[in-house]
């Protein structure tokens, strides 16, 4: 996959940018709030996914304007195509100057990952943050855990619930059992697509952290289930300390990952610059993935990722990520100065002052 134009019209403070980045590295720099940001965002939305920082359709649209129109020129798998994205009270999404029926029916043609600060609550967040990078992994590559999840998810409420009325009436016990089948049936899908998910994103992202670390750290990563041995049984044995709490406290709703530098918890243990390099490492391994399963690497958006690493992990980032077409927001020179190839692009207040191209 590879980015040949972008063209924004009135996205955020962005009035009108168009940039012709490299096949390789490409450096968004500026000082903060001037629309580096936005640039990537920009970018991600041609994923068919929601903005990675959260806003909404209607907050994209640059203020006091009414429409906001982006394009982009990209290669995939070695064909040229063209995507539109046009945002005012609705949104319109062209592939080919072809309108989608559904915004969302661009997904699967312009693909990227995405890194940005809040990724580092993979690392240093609840156990949730990093399951839900897990299901948005898996869900990527196989459509049918969405289903799977959304099921599971269902009934682990509906078992809730119907525990909590159950204290008053105990004629209710035997629809617990019938939503717990459910729970068991869907959980036990769960818990084999993560492990299955986990085994590829580790052989990967522990290269790529043996990599930024130059040899010198050992990234362990375990699926910690909540389930030890027989799903069943611990299920029903769990149901009358559940009831009184009303929750569901065995399942891979419960689970969780555990990410080890040299043998210690990273989550307590670990520097900021260490937390942030495994984050990457695990967004590169993404990357990895869906370029085994796809055929064509992804994009690779890098939201302020520079800070907080030292020259020799940053060298790895700006010289070492091969095969990919990478942009990396930034906003101190000193931190690029590393760069072997590839164009610099300064934004300020919006625009794109001046290309250069190292
Ligand atoms: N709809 C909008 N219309 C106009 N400006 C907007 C809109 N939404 C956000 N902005 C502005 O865009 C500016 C740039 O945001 P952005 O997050 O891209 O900055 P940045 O260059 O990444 O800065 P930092 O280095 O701090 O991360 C912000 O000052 C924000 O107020
Ligand atoms: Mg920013």
């Amino acid at each position: 996959m590879i980015i040949k134009k972008i063209t924004i019209n009135n996205f955020k403070n962005i009035s009108f940018a168009e940039i012709e980045p490299t096949e390789k590295i490409n450096i968004i720099n500026g000082q903060n709030a001037q629309g580096k940001t936005n640039l990537l965002e920009s970018v991600w939305l041609f994923t068919g996914m929601k903005s990675f920082r959260g806003s909404k359709d209607a907050e994209l649209i640059k203020f006091g304007q009414e429409k906001c129109k982006l394009q982009l020129n990209f290669l995939s798998e070695g064909i040229e195509k063209q995507a539109e994205i046009i945002i005012s009270e609705k949104k319109e999404v062209f592939l080919n100057q072809k309108k989608l029926k559904n915004g969302s029916d661009i997904a699967g043609e312009f693909n990227a990952v995405v890194f940005n600060p809040n990724d580092l609550l993979i690392i240093s967040g609840s156990p949730k943050e990093r399951r839900k990078f897990l299901d948005i992994c898996i869900g990527q590559i196989y459509p049918k855990y969405i289903n799977v999840l959304k099921e599971y998810t269902r009934a682990v409420k509906q078992r809730n619930n119907l525990l909590k009325e159950s204290i008053k009436d105990s004629t209710l016990e035997f629809l617990i059992e019938d939503f717990e089948k459910i729970i068991i049936l869907q959980g036990k899908k769960i818990i084999d697509y993560r492990i299955k998910y986990l085994n590829l994103l580790k052989e990967e992202a522990i290269k790529i952290y043996d990599g930024i670390s130059g040899n010198k750290e050992i990234l362990k990563i375990e699926y910690l289930s909540s389930v030890f041995e027989n799903f069943e049984k611990e299920l029903i044995l769990a149901r009358k300390t559940d009831k009184f709490k009303g929750i569901t406290s065995v399942g891979p709703h419960r689970d969780d990952i555990i990410f080890k530098i040299n043998g210690q918890n990273a989550k307590e243990f670990s520097s900021q610059g260490q937390k942030r390099s495994i984050a990457l490492s695990l967004k590169l391994a993404e990357a990895k993935i869906l370029e085994k399963i796809t055929g064509d690497s992804p994009v690779i958006l890098l939201d302020d990722v520079l800070s907080e690493l030292d020259k020799n992990r940053r060298n790895f980032i700006l010289n070492e990520i091969s095969n990919k077409q990478v942009f990396i927001s930034c906003c101190e020179e000193d931190n690029f100065k590393e760069l072997k190839n590839g164009k610099i692009f300064e934004v300020k207040e919006g625009c794109i002052e001046k290309c250069i191209c190292i």
